[in-house]
């Protein structure tokens, strides 16, 4: 790593969001909370952020979300029981999804007023360094971390770096579409940022995906809590003002994006995840194979009957 380029040691993890796509399940539960086979998303992202040298975590939570705390502490009661039974693969898993003590700090969101905001309110926390951004509903399926290869593109850029990937140009409208100026392999150097645009007024095919590496200037920008597309304050927004004064790329990760916050999103993710997982994969690809005849058959639907596919 260059000298200038400073050590990324923080992430934040904004998890005060609504989840209201997935309500009723959202309703009590955080969407953060929702599993992917045995893991809660939140796990995977902190994993995520763990295999990417990060050591600092700062959760952007509200009121009545501390499980998603719990999450990673060694419950004593538990990891005694576990013992007396003799557990002993139990207990790895359960160790090895605790964090020290002391690894996570929380910044309180009461009101969902935005991603931006999200961020901004763990602006104290993460003082005067660049820093890491993970949104946990979106989850990247890859053998290496997709922050962990941005890092690496990091390490090698400095400035900052945002998760990116090829949509379908008929999606544009769902995500941060950005503006590129030129490509150097996975990497592209940005010159805009323009959220949500209807197809023909999208810059690029290259959407934002849910992972950042940010400097602290954006809290200049986040200072004056604009709200942008949907009322909300928009990291978007303070991105299109830091890409006039530094460096912004976009790194096009290896891997497949899943949007784990969309219902679809997340039953896919649960197929792929159980498909790479040995002890479940055989099981649950027949189960599938059975569905899929039967779907085509008309007959897998419960309680309605459907046109066989033709
Ligand atoms: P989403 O855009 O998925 O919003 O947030 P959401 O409210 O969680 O879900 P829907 O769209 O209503 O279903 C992306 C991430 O940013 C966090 C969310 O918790 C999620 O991890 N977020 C979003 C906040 O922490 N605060 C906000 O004000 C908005």
């Amino acid at each position: 790593m260059s000298e200038q380029i400073k050590p990324v040691r923080k992430a934040v993890l904004p998890v005060a969001g609504l989840g209201t796509r997935l309500l009723p399940a959202t309703k009590v539960m955080p969407k953060e909370m929702l599993t992917i086979l045995d893991r809660p998303l939140i796990q995977m992202a902190v994993e995520e952020a763990r295999q990417a040298g990060i050591e600092e975590f700062i959760f952007v939570i509200s009121s009545g979300k501390d499980v998603l705390i719990r999450q990673f502490e060694c419950p004593q009661a538990l990891m005694d029981m576990l013992e007396k039974r003799n557990k002993v693969e139990q207990i790895e898993k359960v160790k090895a999804s605790s964090l020290p003590e002391g690894a996570i700090q929380t910044a309180s969101q009461e009101v969902a007023l935005g991603l931006g905001h999200a961020v901004w309110c763990a602006k104290e926390l993460v003082g005067d360094e660049p820093f890491a951004v993970i949104l946990p509903d979106d989850t990247v399926r890859h053998e290496r971390s997709c922050l962990a290869q941005m890092m690496d593109a990091y390490n090698q850029h400095g400035g900052n770096i945002v998760a990116t990937c090829e949509v379908d140009m008929k999606d544009a409208s769902k995500y941060g579409m950005l503006d590129i100026a030129s490509r150097d392999g996975q990497t592209v150097s940005v010159k805009g940022l323009v959220e949500k645009p209807k197809a023909e007024e999208a810059p690029s095919n290259m959407a934002i995906f849910g992972r950042y590496i940010l400097q602290p200037e954006i809290f200049n920008y986040l200072d004056r809590h604009e709200k942008g597309a949907g009322g909300e304050i928009q990291l978007t927004d303070a991105m299109v003002h830091l890409i006039q004064d530094q460096p912004f790329h976009g790194f096009a990760f290896e891997g497949e994006r899943l949007d784990c916050g969309s219902e679809v999103g997340f039953v896919k993710a649960n197929i792929a995840y159980a498909l790479d997982k040995d002890s479940i994969s055989d099981e649950v690809a027949e189960y599938m194979m059975e569905k899929l005849r039967a779907y085509h058959e008309g007959k897998a639907m419960l309680g309605k009957s459907k046109k066989a596919a033709a």
